[in-house]
């Protein structure tokens, strides 16, 4: 059997009060809508349809490389319009998944037992039904006197009676193609909101004899879509336990969890303890037997095995295994670290290459540069890589030992084993196995303070 999804993503969402469309405001750093493209690859389905309309130009950037196909619902005229409009990208004898693009929480496991339960059921439709104690705006599952499945009924289509209904349609459907784009073509907007309603086609489907199933979801919390920003909100605390109880799962320590924020797409190795207060964000990869935090941030980085980071900010940087960063250390983007590099408190490193062993471990500027293994660099000291209109390029060779407080003004390179001494303005290009000096020589005059007591 081949099967298809459609994801739902053409609406405003008026709710969240925002000039963007709902589906691309993200939940533990993914867009809401990425969450659901996942959640049916991991299902195990390749062919995915995106409908897409509402600010459509910031939806289409979430897919560039995840072959991933959208069609455009020009006008939101309802669910059944725009499943309407993907029907060119859909194979009539396949088997298609519809779904809406809000519902971060959907687990893959209960798509793919609704596929079986589709499949097993030999039914033309099959929808996935929760009961909530709140089913305040959801369509309500009107059932017959056997408890087969009978009709949908819109909230605002509800009488009081059919409101007191607490199963609801979680949106979550399996069709079988063919049939359900005929279908499609028959429904009339004749509601409170003047649309045209997918939840029809699966009474129009029951009133042609065909075989509606309902399949009740275990765990309710997964259908739970994203309407607004306190929504948001409770799907991201969701999102960020399940993310922290599959790392510690899978053997990594969080101490005081509740307090730790981790990106879904973040991976760590065993033995990691990660402490409170800590962000880890975006494609970053940690290594095991690491300590990270307590107060740190890092994005988009690797970083390798037995690293120590605490209290720092690490951006788009490469850290190799062994390296000690912080207190109040800043990598920026470029920042490669070689093993066992010690960077220390206040100390800035940019777009540089730092080599085995060394270590800058106070209140330095490193910017551009190239260091090689075994560099001690002082503290105080700062690459003077710009000139106001250039960035230039500083060398430090092997075995450099650049005294306190050094300004190293780029373009500029110090010979292997050579050192600077403290408070040195270094212009020029310094050979190997040398001292360079550059400071006055110190003077010292007869002189009497005229109070002693400071
Ligand atoms: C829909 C269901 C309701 C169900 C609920 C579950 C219908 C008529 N109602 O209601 O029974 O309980 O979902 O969350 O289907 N969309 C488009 N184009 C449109 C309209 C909507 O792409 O013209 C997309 C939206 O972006 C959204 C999804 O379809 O992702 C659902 O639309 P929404 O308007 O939120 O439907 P509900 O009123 O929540
Ligand atoms: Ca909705």
């Amino acid at each position: 059997m081949s099967y298809t999804a459609v994801i739902l993503a053409a609406g405003k969402g008026v709710r969240m009060k925002s000039n963007l469309p709902k589906v691309v405001h993200k939940a533990a750093g993914k867009p809401l809508v990425a969450h659901v493209v996942d959640a049916v690859q991991a299902a195990g389905i390749k062919d995915i349809v995106v409908v897409v309309g509402h600010g459509r130009e910031h939806v289409e950037k979430v897919f560039t490389d995840d072959g991933v196909q959208l069609v455009v619902q020009e006008e939101q005229l309802g669910t059944g319009h725009a499943l309407q409009q993907a029907q060119e990208q859909v194979d009539p004898a396949s088997t298609v998944l519809v779904l809406a693009g809000d519902i971060p929480l959907l687990r893959p496991s209960t798509l793919k037992a609704l596929l079986d339960y589709h499949q097993q059921g030999q039914a033309e439709a099959t929808v996935l039904t929760t009961h909530l104690e709140q089913p305040t705006g959801y369509g309500r599952v009107l059932r017959d006197e056997q408890g087969y499945f009978a009709r949908i009924v819109e909230e605002k289509d509800a009488s009081p009676e059919e409101k007191s209904i607490n199963e609801i349609n979680s949106g979550i459907y399996c069709f079988q193609a063919g049939s359900v784009f005929r279908v499609l073509q028959q429904l009339r907007p004749a509601n409170a909101q003047g649309e045209y309603y997918l939840t029809d086609v699966l009474e129009i489907l029951k009133s042609e004899g065909h075989r509606v199933q309902v399949m009740a979801a275990a765990d309710s919390e997964e259908i739970h879509g994203v309407n607004d920003r306190i929504q948001l909100a409770q799907a991201e605390k969701i999102l960020r336990r399940r993310k922290n109880d599959q790392l510690m799962r899978d053997g990594v320590t969080l101490v005081e969890p509740d307090s730790i924020m981790i990106d879904s797409q973040v991976t760590i190795g065993r033995d990691t303890v990660v402490m409170p207060f800590t962000l880890i964000q975006g494609k970053t990869i940690i290594g095991e037997g690491c300590e990270i935090g307590p107060w740190t941030n890092i994005n988009d980085s690797t970083i390798g095995d037995r690293v120590v980071i605490e209290s720092s900010r690490v951006k788009e940087a490469q850290i190799s295994d062994d390296c000690v960063i912080g207190p109040y250390a800043y990598l920026r983007p470029g920042a490669q670290l070689e093993t066992q590099v010690k960077v220390g408190d206040f100390v800035e490193i940019k777009q540089s290459t730092i080599g085995s062993g060394s270590k800058i471990p106070h209140l330095s500027y490193v910017g551009d540069a190239l260091v090689g293994r075994q560099v001690n660099i002082g503290a105080g000291t700062i690459t003077c890589n710009y000139d106001g209109q250039h960035k230039h390029q500083t060398i430090l060779e092997d075995h450099v030992f650049i005294g306190s407080n050094t300004n190293l003004v780029a373009p500029v390179r110090i010979g292997e084993s050579s050192v600077t001494g403290a408070g040195s303005t270094i212009t020029r290009d310094v050979p190997a196995q040398s001292l360079a000096v550059e400071r006055a020589d110190q003077r010292v005059v007869p002189w009497k303070k005229k109070k002693q007591d400071h």
